[in-house]
């Protein structure tokens, strides 16, 4: 039976973690590092004692096979840009071999119920521009693109 709840278990989340970073870590070895679990058991620790941290994973007959983490992220007023919360997709990840069963949609969906719940009118995120299947993914759950970011090597 799939599952999906809200955990703050760092134990679920590094061990799943590691297919998404070692996919960075292939692409793009000078900005990623490869997966190490005593590292990332203290990231996902960190991250998670922050109120504005939220992580939901999903589980077959109670195993974890994909979760997502998120934040809200505040822009306060300024002189060119009113107040804005936002609630950011950090990282979404389903093992390989569940995906394709709309458990990615899911899991997207558990954040947009608890945004909501929060008053915050829109979900964010980011990915890396070699990323083919996030691109698809995110396109076909109604994200659309709405600011580009843009690199020039120059060494
Ligand atoms: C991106 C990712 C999370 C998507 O997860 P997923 O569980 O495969 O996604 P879904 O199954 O919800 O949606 C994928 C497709 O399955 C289809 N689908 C949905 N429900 C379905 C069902 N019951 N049966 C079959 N297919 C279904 C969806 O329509 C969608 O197809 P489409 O995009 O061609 O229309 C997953 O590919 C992944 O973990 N990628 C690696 C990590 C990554 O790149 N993360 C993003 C950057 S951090």
């Amino acid at each position: 039976m799939l599952s999906i709840e809200q955990t703050r278990e760092v134990n679920e989340l590094t061990a799943l973690n590691q297919d998404v970073q070692d996919w960075h870590a292939s692409h793009f070895p000078h900005e990623f590092k490869p997966f190490d679990p005593v590292s990332m058991d203290s990231a996902f620790r960190n991250i998670l004692d922050q109120k504005d941290s939220f992580a939901f994973v999903a589980k077959l007959d109670n195993k974890p096979i994909g979760y997502i983490l998120c934040f809200i992220k505040i822009r306060s007023e300024n002189a060119f840009q009113y107040k804005k919360s936002i609630m950011l997709i950090d990282q979404i990840m389903v093992k390989s071999e569940h995906r394709n069963k709309g458990i990615g949609k899911n899991l997207v969906a558990e954040v947009e119920k608890l945004a909501k719940q929060l008053h915050i009118s829109d979900l964010q995120l980011d990915f890396w521009e070699a990323n083919k299947l996030a691109a698809h993914f995110f396109t076909n759950s109604g994200f659309k693109t709405f600011r580009i970011y843009m690199e020039k090597h120059i060494i």
